[in-house]
């Protein structure tokens, strides 16, 4: 019998695979299934910064409006003590798959402000999320903000909420930064449990008929893999800290490639949105029949063994053979 486990987060998983946040972990009928094919944890969809300050200015307005002075007075609605607003939903949500699974549940904040995460952070953690996941969605787009201050923001935000939250967090982050190592590093300094490497950004497209901008989200492709799996085996040994790999693990033979990398977990979304949160069980026992195969007798034995220090050719993973790879095209 293969030992499947894996620690995150300081968390002990069953396995190695986790359904990433998305509208499958949104649904608590859908997160059952999960938990029912085998999820070792999951990662919720995210609780958004933007919606909170939008709802509140709606809420100012609706006020504001009703102070205004409408005499009649049975046009007036006050707002109702039952209000439940986005976060009042959120903990709802965030109580209610805690009661129902046994797997640990992981909450996940999007935003780019200091404003409010202590709050949001703090009421995460009292209602009973295993780990916090935050998710810096930023595009800088100013040509006077320097990467440090980019870098900085990011800091500050965990240092933020590490200083009010005891559970692990961890830091989802794009691949754009002049020195993902770097980046991590001072992370895990500043308190972060671990990074998920990376997140998609969604790439807006121009509508050539209207002329229009059209926001737009595509499910991932497999090809996407291998930059995540890159990156892993670069940092995983100039790191202490927990690595998740999310964006275009579709196949066993990706998984398995991130773990050999140095992952800790490969996060599982667009496979599952398009072949059904069942999949994830076939995916499982195909792990479990190539590691059997193998002679492994635990997932932690292979876990890094093709990190850059260990790889056979770790020049391999940089540049330096960059040259060879351009060469060796055949047209
Ligand atoms: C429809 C959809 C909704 C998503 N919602 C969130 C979210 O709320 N928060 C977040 O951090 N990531 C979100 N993601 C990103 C996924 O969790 C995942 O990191 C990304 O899709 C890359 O993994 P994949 O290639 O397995 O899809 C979403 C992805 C999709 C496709």
């Amino acid at each position: 019998m293969i030992d499947l486990t894996t620690n995150y987060l300081g968390l002990t998983l069953k396995n190695p695979l986790v359904p990433s946040s998305s509208p499958l972990t949104a649904n608590i009928d859908d997160a059952k299934r999960l938990e029912d094919a085998g999820a070792s944890a999951i990662v919720l969809p995210s609780l958004f910064e933007e919606n909170i300050h939008y709802e509140q200015k709606q809420l100012e307005k609706y006020i504001h409006s009703q102070a205004l002075g409408n005499y009649e007075t049975d046009s007036f609605h006050p707002v109702p003590d039952d209000y439940n607003g986005e976060l009042d939903n959120y903990l709802e949500h965030l109580h209610a798959v805690k009661e129902s699974l046994d797997i640990p549940v992981i909450a996940s904040l999007n935003g780019v402000s200091d404003s409010g995460w202590l709050e949001y952070g703090k009421g995460l953690e009292q209602a009973g999320a295993d780990a916090l996941e935050l998710n810096v969605y930023y595009i800088s787009a100013d040509p006077e903000q320097s990467s440090e201050v980019v870098e900085q923001r990011y800091l500050s935000l965990l240092c933020n909420l590490r200083q009010h939250v005891d559970i692990p967090i961890a830091m989802k982050l794009s691949s754009q930064f002049s020195s993902v190592s770097h980046m991590v590093k001072k992370l895990q300094q500043a308190g972060a449990e671990g990074v998920v490497l990376f997140n998609r950004f969604y790439q807006p497209d121009i509508n050539l008929e209207t002329l229009h901008i059209k926001p737009q989200i595509e499910l991932s492709n497999p090809a996407e893999a291998l930059l995540r799996i890159r990156w892993l085996a670069l940092i995983r040994n100039r790191v202490d800290l927990s690595l998740a790999a999310t964006g275009g693990f579709h196949t066993v033979e990706s998984i398995i490639k991130a773990l050999l990398a140095g992952a800790d977990v490969v996060y599982l979304c667009s496979v599952l949105l398009s072949k059904g949160p069942e999949y994830y069980s076939q995916l499982l026992q195909q792990l479990t029949d190539w590691l059997t195969e193998r002679e492994y007798e635990s997932v932690q034995q292979m876990q890094g063994s093709l990190n850059q220090s260990c790889a056979l050719d770790p020049v391999a993973y940089e540049h330096s053979n960059y040259i060879d790879v351009l060469k060796s095209y055949r047209p």
